[in-house]
């Protein structure tokens, strides 16, 4: 299989660029930019991108690349900083922009006949630098300019090495796709393999090798990412698969029941639910601090799982449903850890089992294709994501029955209304928050002393940015009356309108 290693810089647009590559039907994969050349070798690419980002090539301590990058003969395609560092490891310069060269938003670019260019001449490109090249490394030619800019891109064809100064992976550019499926398919030569079909015989053909005539247990939680890891690890394995539906007392109303249905139903495993709700609570009782809470689920979801090997015939196997967001997010160095994803990061040092991940290198809305194509039910494909840790972190500050119960009931209220109106497929995600406030209010002239929730509903694509779901007014009229009306815990509603940066889409 054909992979594009993507270095990162630091770049704001990293995520999309995978995404670019991958929705042209080849895996890539995103690698810190300062990875060595051994780790980069490693990967055997098949062609190289290298990302934006905010560093200037000139200056002390700015992330770089070795110049025998730019020797193995895989074809690279840098972008602004790619470009730049390109051009200066290669024995080019690149200076810092006067006003009159530095160049933010649109710009009408003409494009030199190229490999990376092909089939188009012109169209307008998003730009922003404050560097530019001054002179080409020796080789190399300009292959597109704009008014401002005489190097809006760069080449050297032989070598196929190209740099963009633009930014081709963002909308506003106009021909991105033409652009990134010249540099995949005309200038590298790659084939367009990363289907969802060959994803999963790939995957089943691999679990199927691993794991022989041993035994599996999966930890069901009901969402996408979970059902879709059990249906194709029951591709692989069969019967030797037990599927294991813990409740831990984070879930939301009526959840264990309906997933136990859907399970039972659809799905030819074995299925065991725990009740493990008291052991969860007791050792999540005190605890307020969001990371604390996320490894103390995390752990104690593994030891339920050990527990539960007699009833799965000692199974070696443990399948996750993790995927590359996921990855990405409980960070590779200890420094850049945001959250630690229960299925990630909050896994104790010391599992007895081996983990199998068959959805780790997956966007959200690729499992989702995988996950209709292998026939499970749209309501449970179109789910909104649920964390692992579950309402163990929409109840903010200690986790008590009464709080969560008070969460479940205006979760319900929330969510079944998203039907109602028809918003629910128009929203990435929604839920509930529980904050651990409780504020004044006056209800039948009487004053009232109660809890405050918060409403979240977001956009996003790949839930590595996220913006809120613009509602009308309205309907958030309408939410709060139902809300308090049915929760008498409940006197004032909030709406969370922040966009992901700065905040996350979870509150921990
Ligand atoms: P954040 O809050 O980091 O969430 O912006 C991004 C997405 O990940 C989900 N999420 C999790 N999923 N285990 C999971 O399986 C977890 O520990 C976890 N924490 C957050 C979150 O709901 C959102 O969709």
């Amino acid at each position: 299989m054909d992979k594009v290693i993507i270095l990162d810089f630091k770049a704001q647009y990293c995520q999309l660029i995978a995404r670019r590559v991958r929705d042209l039907n080849v895996f890539s994969k995103i690698l810190p930019g300062d990875s060595s050349i051994d780790e980069i070798k490693s990967e055997n690419p098949s062609a190289i991108i290298l990302t934006g980002g905010p560093d200037s090539v000139y200056e002390e301590g700015a992330m770089s690349v070795s110049r025998e990058l730019f020797e193995l003969g895989v074809p690279i395609l840098g972008i602004c900083y790619g470009a730049q560092l390109m051009a200066h490891v290669l024995g080019g310069k690149v200076l810092p922009a006067d006003q009159s060269k530095a160049e933010y938003g649109k710009a009408e670019a003409t494009f030199i006949k190229s490999p990376l260019f092909d089939g188009i001449n012109k169209g307008i490109v998003w730009m922003s630098h404050t560097d530019y090249i001054d002179k080409l490394p020796e080789g190399f030619e300009s292959i597109a300019t704009t008014s401002e800019c005489a190097t809006a891109a760069i080449a050297n064809i032989d070598k196929k090495l190209y740099g963009t100064q633009f930014h081709p992976e963002v909308n506003n550019t106009e021909h991105q796709k033409e652009i990134f499926s010249n540099f995949l398919f005309k200038v590298a030569g790659l084939t367009p393999d990363w289907t969802s079909d060959n994803i999963v015989e790939r995957e089943v053909a691999k679990i199927k090798e691993q794991v022989g005539d041993g035994h599996a247990i999966l930890g069901l939680s009901g969402g996408v990412d979970s059902s879709v890891a059990a249906a194709i690890v029951e591709r692989a394995i069969g019967d030797h698969l037990t599927c294991i539906f813990v409740d831990h007392g984070l879930l939301r109303m009526n959840e264990a029941e309906e997933v136990e249905k859907v399970f039972k139903e659809k799905f030819n495993v074995k299925f065991i639910k725990i009740d493990a709700r008291t052991r969860f609570l007791e050792k999540l009782k005190g605890v307020t601090e969001p990371e604390h809470k996320r490894k103390i689920i995390g752990e104690e979801f593994i030891r339920v799982f050990e527990e539960a090997k007699k009833d799965a015939k000692d199974a070696k196997f443990l399948v996750q449903g993790t995927i590359y967001p996921d990855v990405v997010e409980s960070g590779s160095k200890k420094d850049d850890v945001i959250k630690s994803h229960h299925n990630v990061g909050g896994l104790p040092e010391d599992v007895d089992f081996t983990i199998i991940e068959p959805l780790r290198d997956l966007f959200k809305d690729e499992v989702r294709a995988i996950g209709t194509k292998l026939g499970l039910p749209k309501h449970m494909v179109d789910r909104h994501p649920f964390p692992g840790p579950g309402l163990g972190i929409r109840v903010i500050g200690e986790i008590t029955e009464e709080k969560l119960d008070i969460l479940r009931r205006v979760d319900k209220i929330y969510i079944d209304m998203l039907r109602e109106y028809e918003l629910y497929d128009k929203i990435w995600q929604a839920f509930a928050v529980l904050p651990d406030i409780k504020t004044v209010g006056v209800q039948g002239d009487k004053r009232t002393y109660s809890y405050m929730v918060a409403l979240r509903a977001v956009n996003s694509i790949d839930a590595m940015t996220a913006t809120a779901f613009n509602f009308s007014y309205e309907f958030m009229q309408e939410a709060q009356k139902r809300i308090i009306n049915g929760v008498p815990e409940v006197n004032r509603v909030v709406y969370d309108i922040t966009s992901k940066p700065p905040g996350t889409i979870e509150w921990e």
